[in-house]
């Protein structure tokens, strides 16, 4: 750890935690016993995270298409969401870590729901960490969501086409309140987005390991906030212009 320099720690790191149906595979289990092992890797993870000094974490937990997966892994998925939640609390208290939930919650069974909404409330005050769990979460429902908030204030006189800027945008995302991402973890070595962060990643940095989420622990997460640490990022400028900014 003493290897990570608090300055050149990412503020906002997003996770697509992928791989949990070929971990369990791998070892002729059920798709779900994958789950159960990748909610341990979410608590190493949110635990590493929280003693390096990340002040932002987003999980995607559940896409929007992840509904679609067979009803039995749909409801061991909530189930281990939901016993997650009443589990981890009181390190989320003891840890300073405040619980945020984005994505179409409308869709989660009420039990989730009322769980979620408990901890978002017992942890609002916490100020050592965000974790943020994307839940039923699509990032095209993100945008379609914002566009037609948009239209409604439109309607109503509220906003003229002029106020409408990157900005203004961003606070009608259900991100509306976290920074975007510096960094995104992508598990199980597959390069792609699927439907994550479409707005909001358009100057993350991305890694990508071939690791399963089940087996990512701590050391794989410092492996990837060094890779981070070296990267050089431009934001469209030249490296000389960065190098001169920086002085
Ligand atoms: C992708 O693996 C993972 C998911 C769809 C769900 C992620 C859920 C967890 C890590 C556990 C519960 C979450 C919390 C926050 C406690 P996959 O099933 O698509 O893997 P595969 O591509 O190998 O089939």
């Amino acid at each position: 750890m003493h290897r990570l320099t608090q300055e050149k720690l990412p503020r906002h790191l997003a996770i697509i935690m992928d791989g949990n149906g070929r971990w369990a595979e791998q070892r002729s289990l059920d798709r779900v016993a994958g789950h159960r092992q990748g909610a341990e890797s979410v608590r190493i993870v949110v635990r590493a995270c929280r003693e390096i000094g990340i002040p932002y974490l987003t999980l995607f937990a559940f896409s929007s298409e992840n509904w679609s997966r067979p009803q039995p892994e749909v409801e061991a998925l909530m189930t281990l969401l939901k016993d997650y939640l009443v589990m981890e609390l009181r390190e989320m208290l003891d840890n300073n870590i405040r619980l945020l939930a984005i994505g179409d919650l409308s869709r989660l069974p009420k039990e989730v729901v009322v769980v979620l909404n408990e901890t978002m409330k017992l942890t609002a005050a916490a100020t050592g960490m965000t974790l943020t769990l994307a839940l039923s979460y699509g990032g095209r429902d993100d945008i379609i969501q914002a566009i037609r908030r948009i239209t409604a204030n439109s309607r109503d006189g509220n906003l003229t086409p002029e106020d409408i800027n990157e900005g203004l945008f961003s606070k009608y995302l259900w991100t509306a309140n976290l920074p975007d991402p510096d960094l995104l973890i992508r598990t199980s070595g597959e390069f792609r987005i699927s439907n994550f962060f479409l707005w909001q990643l358009a100057y993350t940095e991305i890694y990508v390991t071939p690791n399963l989420w089940p087996d990512f622990k701590k050391e794989d997460l410092i492996q990837a906030l060094l890779r981070y640490r070296d990267r050089e990022r431009r934001f469209g400028l030249t490296s000389e212009q960065i190098k001169i900014g920086d002085r």
